[in-house]
């Protein structure tokens, strides 16, 4: 069963362990997890989301996860981040050191900013939440939001910046709790081109220093393959680990030198191929 007691939701950090010493750990464990939805009624037919799934992370690896629309990750990183009980299976986040459970940060695709709160207000809310005295909530998320490039934006309101500095404000709001594991769905995925690229140097430059647990869903196979150790392929529902990539290009990364590097694309291309098989499958409606 998990050990998650402090997940982070966007900025909603349960308080004790959201300030967890960087030393400690968190593999990610799950075993044979499975997932059935619907099938409570006499009538009701049971869809089986996930099955079988075996999973596991070493602390302070990247890992992506791709898959068709539907085969199940949202619904993975739901239980890892202790939003939906294991029906079968098992999984854990990391083991119990000293008792204290880790610290999970949640984010969307959707930024979620609260609009009566200014810009550092907003990256304060989770470290408010954990109780941190002001000056050094201010301090943090100020530091925060210097690495996101957001200097002098602090006062804005999320309705005077754009999408794409929401997107980057809600990200240093996930990141100031300092988390040990990130749960990351699609997170990028509803800005433009250029800003998405801006923030794939922001957040890699960040993971770099910081090498956190990710777990990071997107459909985007570049996005994959610049950010992440490792990429997890997943098969169309009823999902499961259908293949696992190494991802081995040097770090640090650099999107310019790897738009022109074909070993990046040589990846990107084998993904593409189990990503269309798997595709076609969940198009097809059946294996
Ligand atoms: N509570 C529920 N009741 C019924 N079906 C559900 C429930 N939760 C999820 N599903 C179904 O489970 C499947 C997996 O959903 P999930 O959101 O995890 O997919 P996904 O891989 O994240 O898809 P996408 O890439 O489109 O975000 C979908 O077919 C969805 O309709
Ligand atoms: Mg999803």
């Amino acid at each position: 069963m998990t050990s998650l007691s402090a997940v982070s939701i966007g900025a909603l950090a349960a308080p004790a362990a959201a300030f967890a010493p960087p030393s400690r750990e968190t593999p990610v464990r799950i075993r044979g997890l499975s997932y059935t939805v619907g099938a409570q009624g006499r009538r009701a037919r049971a869809t089986p989301i996930l099955a079988d799934v075996d999973l596991e992370i070493a602390p302070r690896q990247f890992v992506a996860l791709v898959g068709p629309s539907g085969c199940g990750k949202s619904t993975l990183l739901n239980f890892l981040a202790g939003l939906l009980p294991p029906q079968a299976g098992s999984f854990s986040l990391g083991e119990q050191e000293q008792g204290r459970p880790r610290s999970v940060g949640y984010m969307f695709q959707q930024h979620g900013l609260l609009p009566w709160r200014t810009v550092q207000k907003n990256v304060e809310l989770g470290l408010e939440m954990a109780g941190l005295p002001t000056a050094e909530r201010a301090d943090r998320a100020h530091a925060m939001l210097a690495d996101m490039g957001l200097q002098g934006f602090e006062h804005h309101y999320p309705k005077e910046i754009s999408g794409g500095m929401c997107q980057r404000v809600a990200l240093a709001r996930t990141l100031a709790t300092q988390p040990d594991l990130l749960l990351m769905d699609e997170p990028f995925g509803a800005l433009d081109a250029q800003t998405r690229a801006l923030i794939h140097e922001m957040f890699s430059a960040y993971w770099e220093t910081h090498r956190k647990t990710v777990l990071f869903v997107t459909h985007d196979l570049a996005e994959a393959v610049f950010l992440a150790d490792r990429v997890l392929v997943m098969s169309a529902r009823p999902g499961r680990i259908a293949a696992d990539h190494a991802i081995d290009l040097p770090r640090p990364r650099r999107l310019e030198a790897l738009r022109v590097d074909p070993h990046f694309h040589a990846r990107v291309e084998t993904l593409w191929q189990d990503i269309k098989t798997q595709s076609a499958v969940a198009m097809r409606g059946h294996a």
